[in-house]
């Protein structure tokens, strides 16, 4: 499935990004490109990167109890 319309990027590009050791939206646009142009995709891209890598996941407020 086409992730970013904008570069023709495919999900299974942003998880071999992840797999790489791209854990932030920029770090998977410097692999493949993805979330470059308009950044649409990004949101989409950072579910991916939680999904593939669940560790990388962004914690909401600094407040967390763990
Ligand atoms: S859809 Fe990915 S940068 Fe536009």
């Amino acid at each position: 499935m086409f992730v970013c319309l904008c570069r023709g990027v495919t999900s299974q590009a942003v998880v071999d990004a992840v797999a790489a050791g791209a854990r932030t939206t920029k770090q998977v646009a410097k692999v493949c490109g993805a979330g470059i142009d308009c950044g649409r995709c990004r949101q989409t891209v950072r579910a991916i990167i939680d999904a593939a890598a669940p560790e990388a996941k962004r914690h909401k407020g600094f407040l967390r109890k763990s």
